[in-house]
């Protein structure tokens, strides 16, 4: 029978009853200043040792007997037609095992897979690729936006233009509204192409046993890669096995079973052999996804009291041959505009495909919306954090703004007078946000075993965000035990069906999940207690490590005594993440404070310090939630100031597809981080919990930006904010 309960749900700012029905084997959803023990505790990592120790084993890491090595050929042309792969040469090559040719008679990009090889060594793999010949008859092309969208520039797609159909999105009249505005403001804004730039690179072994596949692989969604590699060789799901117990990175490039999963598959049933394919570097910059870019031309429109009445974003973006560009979607979710229309267009070119990237069209959006409301509040003389007041309706962000312009000291810094000397400081501020919340599907098993042990136990990866840690802290918490007794065993599709790690939906989806799963596991346990203590099961609560009587905590019996009383080896139960019920807000939040310097004599920027205020319902860890927000920042510290990928437009070829050339930030480029964040009850679903990484992430490069313009006192309308441009603003370049 389904439950009628109801939730007391807000946050400082205010509460309200909410009543929802839940299902009737799911429990009480947390309420706001429930006591915990456990939850909301700073936990380091429970893998943290394993990871700092090498011992934790990550794709690459994995050896098995008679493994082979794969690589794969790749297109130098960035359009052309593949005439003919010849094998003979690199066939007769001493230690190659098996040679694949990919089915594209047509390339369009350069790095797109053409061939590869399985060898017994990445040498002999290496020596074959250069003995394999490629009959390529080079097509025109074109790797430049703006040249893409020309008439004459050649197509990309045979099939059509390189320009797709406008995405169009609104609200009320915006013509209506640019004639009531007693201000405006037009400019256009860019961001370059971005780099995922994991740490991990992408990559598998895979093994093959008859029909069945395992594959080890560096993945964000591992059951999305079964399913996919399953459709690719006709298998059913569950012939096909997906590990990955460790992630480095993935921030939306590993959602499926890219090319080099299907190859390194494939070279496996070829040979008859395991095999292992970790992708170098510059593969994994040209070929693996990438943030598309944005040209964004932003009109504005505001009464003389500084609201917002109309804007309108046109947005052209490339994703080179992926889609999936476009940057309104944060338009429509930090401020309140009541006449607003986004024109978003995909813009084709010879280039490495898109891939969703840490929310994507966000952190683009934002830059220019951000950017373009501090050019509007200096025309309309008003303090730029009382303009972004005035346009937001959000009560948490709201909330958040005061919070965090007084950890920031937002008054006195942005009213300090301008050093006279070439070292000018400016601080800027950008509202955060994302619509993640959690999608239903995840189940979770938790087990104990006779001598105590609880593992919980659910097929999702941890991307790098502390997964393992927050499910066992979850657990833990409901049984009433210390975090030191529980351990989670995840990212194998062996496990109970989850999510992919997308979209900040992991904590959301299945802290739930298991959470019901440790709840049924408890009443398990009462049932083997209240004899024990001559108690009703109904009566009892799990803390402090015993069972015990509610009220009565004299009457009570160790966890582990109860254990010793499991027949066989364990007792388990499962939970799922049922579909969400209502919230305070279905998204969260949060907004960002940054402080420059800016030498005007060398155009050199740097980030001194960030105020990071942000939301995500109930935290279960503060020190791994910290970590996710430092990590956002930092992302966005190079979005802002270094990244950009360049390609050659006489070659089509990626020129800085390094570490070292495509600049990121290193240890030195780190400003200091304060993160606050702020409790909101939300409810939605038994934790509580909503997503953090990407709303970490979105409003870093826009007050960086922000800043920039305070401190030089002209805008650099164009990522990333790089000396050259920084003196072509000032006029001395
Ligand atoms: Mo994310 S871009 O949904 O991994």
């Amino acid at each position: 029978m389904p439950r009628r309960v109801t939730l007391s749900l807000g946050f400082a700012g205010g509460t309200r009853d909410v009543a929802v029905v839940i299902p009737d084997d799911e429990p009480t959803p947390w309420q706001f200043g429930e006591r915990f023990t456990v939850v909301g505790a700073a936990m380091p990592r429970i893998d943290g040792p394993l990871k700092a120790a090498g011992a934790a084993k990550y794709s690459y890491d994995i050896d098995l007997p008679g493994m082979l090595y794969g690589a794969i050929l790749r297109s130098p042309y960035p359009h052309a037609r593949v005439k003919n792969v010849d094998f003979s040469r690199a066939s007769r090559l001493s230690g190659v095992r098996t040679l694949l040719r990919r089915d594209e008679e047509v390339v369009r990009f350069a790095g797109q897979e053409v061939a590869a090889v399985a060898a017994i060594s990445p040498e002999v793999a290496s020596d074959a690729l250069a003995l394999i010949k490629v009959d390529y008859e080079p097509m025109p092309f074109v790797v430049d936006m703006e040249e893409a969208l020309r008439p004459s520039a050649p197509h990309v797609f045979a099939s059509g233009s390189n320009e797709a159909e406008a995405k169009l999105a609104g609200t009320g009249n915006v013509a209506a509204g640019f004639e009531q505005a007693a201000v405006t403001h037009e400019a256009v804004y860019t961001t370059p192409v971005q780099a995922h730039v994991c740490l991990e690179t992408h990559g598998a072994v895979a093994k093959w046993d008859g029909d069945e596949l395992t594959l080890w692989c560096s993945s964000q969604g591992i059951f999305t890669v079964r399913d996919d590699l399953a459709v690719f060789f006709s298998l059913p799901p569950e012939k096909v096995r997906v590990i990955t117990a460790y992630l480095g990175g993935g921030f939306g490039s590993k959602l499926g079973a890219g090319a080099e999963l299907v190859i390194a598959a494939q070279l496996a049933r070829d040979a008859g052999a395991p095999v292992k394919l970790m992708l170098s570097r510059a593969e994994e910059h040209v070929a693996t996804g990438n943030r598309p870019s944005s040209w964004q031309r932003v009109r504005l429109g505001a009464d003389s009291a500084g609201k917002l009445i109309a804007v309108d974003l046109l947005e052209h973006g490339t994703g080179g041959v992926g889609g999936g560009a476009g940057s309104g979607r944060p338009y429509h979710a930090i401020y309140h505009f009541p006449n607003l229309r986004t024109e978003e267009h995909d813009v084709y070119t010879n280039a490495g495909p898109s891939a969703p990237m840490r929310a994507p069209g966000w952190p683009q959006g934002l830059f220019a919306l951000e950017l373009a409301m501090d050019e509007m509040a200096r025309k309309l003389k008003l303090d730029r954090l009382e303009f972004r007041r005035r346009n937001n309706t959000n009560p948490v962000r709201a909330f958040e703004f005061e919070l965090g312009a007084r950890a920031f000291k937002w008054d006195e810094k942005s009213r300090a007078p301008k050093s006279a000397g070439p070292l000018k400081r400016g601080v800027g501020v950008a509202g955060a946000g994302w619509h993640g919340s959690s999608s239903p599907g995840p189940q979770a098993e938790v087990a104990v075993y006779r001598d105590g042990r609880v593992v919980v136990r659910t097929g999702t990866q941890d991307i790098g965000t502390g997964t393992r840690t927050i499910l066992a802290m979850v657990a833990a918490e409901e049984l009433g035990l210390p975090l030191e007794r529980v351990n989670a065993e995840i990212g194998d599709t062996r496990f109970l069906y989850s999510v992919p790690s997308g979209g900040s939906q992991t904590a959301p989806s299945n802290t739930p999940a298991v959470r019901q799963a440790a709840v049924h596991l408890k009443e398990k346990l009462f049932r083997l207690a209240a004899p024990m203590i001559g108690a009703e099961p109904g009566d009892l609560e799990a803390r402090d490590g015993t069972i015990r009587v509610r009220f009565e905590p004299a009457r009570a019996v160790k966890f582990g005594d109860v254990c010793r009383r499991i027949a066989g080896d364990s007792l388990s139960a499962q939970g799922e993440h049922v579909p969400n019920y209502e919230g305070f807000l279905p998204d969260q939040a949060g907004c960002q404070f940054v402080e420059v310097e800016v030498d005007v004599e060398t155009g050199i920027a740097r980030v001194l310090n960030v105020v990071a205020v942000h939301d995500a319902g109930q935290i279960i860890d503060p020190l791994t939630a910290r970590s996710q927000v430092y990590g956002g920042v930092i992302m966005g510290v190079g979005y802002a100031l270094m990244e950009e990928r360049r390609l050659d437009p006489q070659t089509g070829l990626m020129l800085n597809p390094t570490m070292d050339d495509y600049k990121l930030p290193g240890p030195l480029d780190v400003p200091e981080i304060s993160v606050a964040f702020v409790d909101v009850a939300n409810g939605i679903n038994n934790t509580g919990v909503l997503g953090l990484g990407e709303a970490a992430n979105v409003a870093t490069a826009a007050a960086i930006g922000c800043a920039v313009y305070d401190a030089i006192g002209v805008p650099v309308r164009a990522l990333p904010i790089t000396p050259d441009k920084v003196l072509a603003a000032l006029g001395k370049a």
